[in-house]
């Protein structure tokens, strides 16, 4: 539902600009140009906002991240935690783990858990999150790479 509502309302919000660019063409061409300017500074601006919107998405990975993975792998991905030690977690930020890593497996992973040879879980799969807060733990796991 609210995915619907976001298309809907970015496809109003392109219709809007569109028409308001269009308005301007009936005016004198001098004012037409300083308008057009405004205009295209004000999309400049709203497309600064659309990027913030995406930052915004890292902190949430980050926060999940503390939240949910850290108990485990630690805040920083090096595992160096008791759960860690305990389950022989490999650092993730070591640079050859992660050239290694395919981002579908390390998704699977999140996704499905991952179990020992003799079927005895190392790490639950993950609770409540969407599959776009699973990518952005994957996105996020890279970013600890040393
Ligand atoms: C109960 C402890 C635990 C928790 C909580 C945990 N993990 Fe893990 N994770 C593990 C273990 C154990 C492994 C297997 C590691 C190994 O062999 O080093 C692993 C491996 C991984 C890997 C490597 C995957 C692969 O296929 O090699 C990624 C990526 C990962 N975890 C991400 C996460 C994320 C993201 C979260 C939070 C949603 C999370 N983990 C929560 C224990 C945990």
């Amino acid at each position: 539902m609210k995915a619907i509502a976001a298309t809907t309302e970015r496809t109003l919000w392109k219709q809007h600009v569109r028409e308001w660019l269009l308005s301007s063409s009936d005016k004198a061409s001098s004012t037409k140009k300083t308008k057009l300017k405004m205009k295209l500074s004000i999309i400049l601006i709203a497309a600064a906002l659309g990027t913030a919107c995406i930052s915004a998405k890292a902190v949430d990975a980050k926060e999940n991240w503390e939240k949910t993975c850290s108990k485990c792998h630690g805040p920083d991905g090096k595992g160096q935690t008791k759960m860690g030690q305990k389950l022989e977690i490999k650092d993730l930020t070591d640079a050859k783990l992660q050239a290694e890593l395919k981002d579908e497996k390390a998704l699977k992973s999140i996704k499905e858990g991952i179990k020992d040879s003799e079927g005895k879980i190392k790490m639950k799969p993950a609770e409540g999150l969407s599959d776009d807060d699973m990518k952005a733990l994957v996105a996020y796991v890279r970013t600890l790479k040393k």
